[in-house]
């Protein structure tokens, strides 16, 4: 007997990071939908392009910063038909300054759209989960929730609160087949990483034993692991993977 096909949500899974982890899941038989917060051309045209490669992906206009609006979202999906097995808090933006220059609206865009997305989203698909007794949620992290990063106050801070929810989300849905993990990726080459001034950049690869950024496929087999069925006893654990830049 075929095994019932999983879905699962990526969150900013247009991007970067998300992409890669959308195109792995698709690759492990997954139903994939992802959510963006770009306008309906762009979205369209990401969609298309896709299907032209191989991949069918459904998408979701959302604000994860906003609850309501993550409300919506799992209303309209659950209206559509879908039940979320497998959800990837991805979505995340850096706005980085030394604490002396960053703004207030810089720390509240940072922590909201990366830390207090993932209580917005996960709130609403959690149920369906322990009540059919299965379920993955993957918490994208980073390097710098671990080790903290010079000019990341707010994203560091961010990164760190999310594993702190792992940890507890972990113990209250361990008996109903729900895992809860973080994985704290290093520094990838994704736009994300990019923006950052080249000498600066440059500096910081030099303090990756590997000697180069990460791919961002890497870390999308590292998720696809997590959500099989092969590691169910893995959970409330943060997973690196950041070419030696931080061991311990
Ligand atoms: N440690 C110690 N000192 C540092 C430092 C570091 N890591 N980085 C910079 N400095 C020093 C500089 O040498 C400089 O010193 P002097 O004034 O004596 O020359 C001083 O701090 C000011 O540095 P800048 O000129 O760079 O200051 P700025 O205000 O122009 O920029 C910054 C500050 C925006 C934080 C910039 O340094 C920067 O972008 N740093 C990179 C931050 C980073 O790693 N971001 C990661 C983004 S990717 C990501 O987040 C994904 C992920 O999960 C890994």
């Amino acid at each position: 007997m075929m095994p019932e096909q999983k879905t699962a949500l990526v969150t900013g899974g247009m991007g970067g990071l998300g992409e890669a982890i959308a195109r792995a899941f698709h690759d492990a038989g997954i139903r994939v939908l992802v959510t963006h917060a770009r306008d309906e051309g762009p979205a369209k045209e990401w969609l298309a392009a896709e299907r032209d490669k191989g991949y069918g992906f459904t998408s979701y206009d959302v604000n994860v910063a906003d609850f309501k609006s993550c409300q919506r979202m799992a209303e309209r999906l659950h209206a559509d038909g879908h039940q979320v097995d497998i959800l990837v808090n991805n979505a995340g933006v850096t706005r980085d300054a030394t604490l002396g220059k960053l703004d207030k609206e810089n720390w509240d865009a940072v922590l909201r759209v990366n830390l207090d997305s993932v209580f917005n989203v996960t709130k609403h698909l959690i149920d369906g989960m322990t009540d059919r007794g299965w379920g993955r949620i993957i918490n994208i992290a980073s390097i710098n929730g671990i080790k903290g990063q010079f000019g990341q106050t707010n994203y560091s801070a961010a990164k760190a609160g999310m594993h702190g929810f792992t940890k507890a989300l972990a113990q209250e849905v361990a008996k109903k087949g729900v895992t809860v993990n973080t994985v704290s990726p290093g520094y990838l080459a994704t736009t994300m990483v990019t923006v950052v001034p080249e000498d600066t950049l440059a500096r910081i690869v030099a303090g990756i034993p590997v000697g180069r950024l990460g791919q961002p496929d890497e870390i999308a087999a590292l998720v696809a692991f997590i959500a099989s069925d092969a590691a169910a006893f893995m959970t409330g654990s943060n997973i690196s993977m950041n070419g030696g830049q931080h061991m311990y």
